[in-house]
């Protein structure tokens, strides 16, 4: 890429794709193999927007206890620490070790070091794991593994937007929690399977950068009782 220094490589566990991190003049890129840009720190509005609105829709989110997957560039996790109170515990989920090593480097001054905030605990793995974790419990969980639930780079993520692992989300959140999922793109099946669930969705299309151009979808659901 022009101008861009390449920073790391890394191969994503459980398949061949790699994600290469790239830093330019004024930025920083994480690009997948075969695929081009996953990530860029000059477009993370819709990132962002993944943890405010979901923390918005809480009572209180004073001591909010909130579950994110992934930590990509960490801007969903900036969010959600600005948006809950001191008491906050915020665990974030990601698969790709290197990913969390980017953070605390260069790549963390664009969303503030928010690995640094003492309010946050990192768990290097797939979020899956503590989705399937029976005593663990959130009020919010927010996923943004991937483009969506069509454009996958490991198939290991299938489950987290099949319908039993929309159940397995929901059985995790705490009374009038709330479920939250970013897509590049809108996808009328999964919002139906989301309704299926039992769940109270309401569909955000947020423009990734400023107020024109691109829109990605947020999902935000409830359970109904
Ligand atoms: C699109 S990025 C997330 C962007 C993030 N919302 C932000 O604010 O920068 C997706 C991240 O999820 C990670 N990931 C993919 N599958 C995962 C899984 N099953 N569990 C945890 N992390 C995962 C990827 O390595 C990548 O860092």
């Amino acid at each position: 890429m022009k101008n861009q220094v390449l920073l790391g490589e890394a191969t994503i566990p459980g398949g061949d794709r790699v994600l290469k991190l790239y830093q330019g003049k004024d930025d920083c890129n994480i690009v997948i193999s075969g695929r081009g840009e996953l990530m860029s720190t000059r477009k993370h509005a819709s990132e962002s927007a993944l943890g405010t609105l979901a923390c918005e829709l809480l009572k209180s989110a004073d001591a909010a206890s909130v579950l994110i997957g992934g930590l990509g560039m960490g801007f969903t996790l900036e969010a959600v620490l600005a948006a809950t109170g001191k008491q906050a515990r915020v665990v974030v989920a990601e698969l790709v070790p290197e990913v969390i090593e980017w953070n605390k480097g260069p790549l963390g001054s664009y969303s503030n070091y928010p690995l640094s905030d003492a309010r946050t605990e990192v768990y290097p793995g797939d979020v899956s794991d503590l989705l399937r974790d029976e005593g663990k419990r959130y009020d919010v969980i927010a996923l943004d593994v991937d483009n969506g639930p069509e454009a996958l780079s490991t198939s290991g993520n299938d489950w987290l937007y099949s319908r039993n692992g929309v159940n397995t989300a929901r059985e995790s959140l705490n009374k009038g929690g709330v479920l939250a999922y970013w897509s590049a793109t809108a996808d009328p099946q999964f919002t139906k399977l989301l309704r299926d669930c039992d769940l109270h969705v309401s569909e955000k299309s947020v423009y990734a950068h400023g107020n024109k151009g691109t829109k990605h979808t947020i999902w935000l659901a409830r359970a109904q009782r």
